[in-house]
């Protein structure tokens, strides 16, 4: 049966977030905008301050073990989590893990989120314009190994968005140019993946072309584009939410966590490459050729590699010989991913393989 995920209530605009934490009775803070927000704060409520201890914006295992314990001393009936990615994800994370007893992070890699029966409310407010997490049903965690696990389910969907760009007003050029080129790989992504799903779809189209018209703008420090991206960046997630994602993640998960490259950064120096890998196997880049006032596949990739470069994002090639020598286990972990299930072309490791060690070689 068709269906449309989404968190129970999306807020999005100035001054919703003043509305979003009126009934919550512990906020979950990232240290960079915990004073901007206790600022915006007037009723009496707890604060947990989170602190990821990765370099590259995904919370390690311990972290999201840390703020379970830190959650269980205050016993919430609702939580609001704001900031960026990880501080949303390892929320969402540490309830699922407090909505059970006698369950750890490694059952969930086994055994999914699908059998979790989520007892507190999530709030999640973002406050970069990228991961999408405030509406996805997605948490990504890294494991001991540096691995990244991407989890799935309906217990990790809050229950309440909030997307209010005047936090996003002061982000960094390079965490807008990230974030940013995030929302706009999850929008071509989940538009081209093998999931259709028509609401999810056109949300996916339309966050395409407001990247597309507000990306460079938004770095620049333009507000009302900032505000735009903010939107892109909620639109896109519902496309992804829905119709999933594709072998750009499956890659720049593998990619990312083991070379310290920020996730949408890496996402970036994949993206042309990849529209260029999966071109034969799917129409649907003419559609996004469309809406970026362009005409062929072809010139969506050029114009990806011009606004990389605009934005100050290196070639593949820069990642170096170690990365070159790592491309076979790459490949074939790659293969094995859920994402490629849904990737437009299918692909098996030596094809992959050859298509990494060909695009290192020439993206220079
Ligand atoms: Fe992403």
């Amino acid at each position: 049966m068709p269906k449309l995920y989404t968190p129970g209530r999306i807020l999005f605009g100035y001054g919703t977030f003043e509305h979003t934490i009126e009934d919550c009775d512990l906020i979950i803070v990232s240290p960079s905008v915990k004073t901007k927000i206790t600022q915006k704060i007037e009723n009496d409520v707890e604060f947990i301050e989170f602190k990821r201890s990765s370099k590259t914006g995904e919370p390690l295992e311990q972290d999201v073990y840390n703020l379970k314990d830190a959650i269980e001393r205050v016993k919430p009936g609702c939580v609001a989590a704001i900031g960026g990615g990880s501080v949303i994800d390892a929320t969402k994370l540490a309830l699922v893990l407090l909505s059970q007893r006698n369950i750890d992070l490694k059952t969930l890699y086994q055994k999914g989120v699908s059998f979790v029966e989520k007892k507190t409310r999530l709030i999640g407010v973002e406050t970069t314009s990228g991961t999408g997490t405030g509406i996805s049903a997605a948490a990504v965690v890294i494991d001991n190994d540096g691995v990244k696990h991407g989890l799935v389910g309906e217990a990790l969907i809050c229950d309440r968005a909030v997307y209010d760009p005047s936090l996003v007003m002061s982000m960094s050029k390079e965490t807008t140019a990230y974030s940013g080129m995030d929302a706009l790989t999850h929008a071509i992504e989940s538009y081209t993946s093998t999931i259709d799903n028509l609401p999810a779809d056109t949300m996916a189209l339309k966050a395409v072309e407001i990247a597309g018209e507000n990306i460079i703008k938004a770095v620049e420090g333009d507000k009302k584009s900032r505000e735009m991206m903010h939107y892109a960046n909620l639109m896109a997630a519902i496309g992804f939410a829905n119709s999933r994602l594709g072998i750009c993640h499956a890659l720049s998960h593998k990619i990312g966590g083991r070379f310290n490259i920020p996730h949408g950064k890496i996402n970036a120096m994949l993206l042309p490459h990849i529209i260029s890998f999966n071109a034969s196997a799917t129409s649907r880049y003419k559609d996004i050729a469309m809406v970026l006032g362009l005409k062929t596949t072809k010139d969506v990739v050029n114009w990806v590699k011009e606004v990389n470069e605009k934005l100050g994002i290196p070639p593949l090639s820069t990642l170096g010989e170690k990365f070159y020598e790592m491309i076979p286990q790459i490949a074939r972990e790659t293969e094995n991913d859920g994402l490629m299930k849904t990737n437009p072309r299918k692909a098996k490791a030596e094809e992959i393989e050859g298509f990494l060690k060909e695009t290192f070689e020439k993206d220079a």
